[in-house]
Formats: C-alpha cells, structure tokens, sequence
C-alpha cells in the first residue's frame, strides 16, 4: 500500500525532527476519527495526512525549484502566499510525481491544508481541520477550534480561518485573497444553517 511506503519515507525523514514526526500521525489520527464519525473513505484520509507535510522542511529554494517547474503562474503564487504556505504547494506535487498519487481528494487535501479555501469538500474541511487541532497543538485558538469541531465542522472550519486571518493581519502578515473569499463563504453558511 501507498500510505505504507510513505510512513517508512516520513520515518527517515523525520528522524531527527520527533515533534513534526508526532504532528503528522497526530493529524492522521483525528483525520481518522472524523473519516469514521463521517463516513469518509480511511485510506484517502490516511495519505493525505501523511502526505500534507511532506514538504516542510525543504529550503524555500527546493520548494520554488519545484513549484517553478509545475505551476503556471508562479509569480501569482509568490505574491500572494508567504513562504509558510509554498509546502502545501510543492507536497501537492511530491504526491503526484513520487508518490503517483491522482486522487483529486487527496491532492486538493494536500494544497489546500494551511488556509483551506471556499466550498472545500469533506475531506479537505477534515484534513485542514486535523492539521488546525490534532493533540499536539496548544494555541488557544486550536483548543476552540477542536472543541467547536465536535458538533460543527463549517463552524470549526469558518473560526480557525477567522482567527489566523486575525493574527496575521495583527502581525502586518500576508494574508492571501483565497482566505478572505474562504472566511466570507463560511461566514455565509452558517448563516444559512441558523435559518
Ligand atoms: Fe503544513
Ligand atoms: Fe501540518
């Protein structure tokens, strides 16, 4: 199986890096209960879990050798999305060019994990919230989040993209447009699910 080859590769990977190596099998396990709670397919979860990281710890000139090389418009890419976020772009091709991975779940998992966007699916709301509120994280944000999480998946998806764009616009960050047009249709949904 795919997820059994990628775990020995996080293994090695990682084994100087034991918090990330926690993080990412934190992110796993939660996926895993939603996917159970949600009737969601288990193995598409898995990969994307153990796939989303995949990519942090390449240097910024590894992450846009490969960014470069696949996307279109990269000087959109580089404008828009600071340097934390270009992981989720290069491990979105990591999966499909070493890993073979097609699965379009999987895939838009995987790129979309570190501020969702508008109208994801259910396995992209599960994989960016595991990642927003596996055990490992302690924020006070991620506390909310989780426990919001338990009754109401848009809600915990709508907060936790709230409360980062709070953030970073407090530290003068870059905040993509996508998160922006993300918060405004969550915002709108629940809107929706309250009538
Ligand atoms: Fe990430
Ligand atoms: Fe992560």
């Amino acid at each position: 199986m795919i997820k059994d080859v990628i775990l020995s590769d996080l293994l090695i990977e990682l084994k100087d890096k034991p918090n990330r190596l926690k993080h990412v099998l934190g992110v796993r396990d939660t996926a895993l209960e939603f996917g159970k709670k949600f009737n969601l397919d288990l193995d598409i979860l898995e990969t994307a879990a153990l796939l989303h990281d995949i990519t942090k710890y390449y240097t910024l000139n590894q992450n846009k050798e490969i960014i470069d090389r696949y996307f279109g418009d990269t000087k959109k890419i580089y404008e828009c999305y600071n340097e934390n976020i270009l992981h989720a772009f290069s491990a979105y091709v990591i999966a499909k060019e070493e890993y073979n991975i097609t699965d379009g779940e999987i895939l838009n998992s995987i790129l979309n994990h570190t501020i969702g966007r508008a109208n994801m699916s259910m396995y992209e709301k599960v994989i960016f919230i595991s990642d927003y509120t596996e055990p490992n994280r302690t924020y006070k944000s991620c506390v909310k989040v989780r426990k919001i999480a338990e009754t109401n998946l848009d809600k915990a998806v709508f907060t936790a993209i709230d409360d980062s764009i709070k953030f970073y616009e407090k530290d003068d960050g870059l905040i993509p447009l996508i998160a922006y047009e993300a918060r405004h249709y969550y915002r709108k949904l629940l809107e929706v699910q309250h009538d």
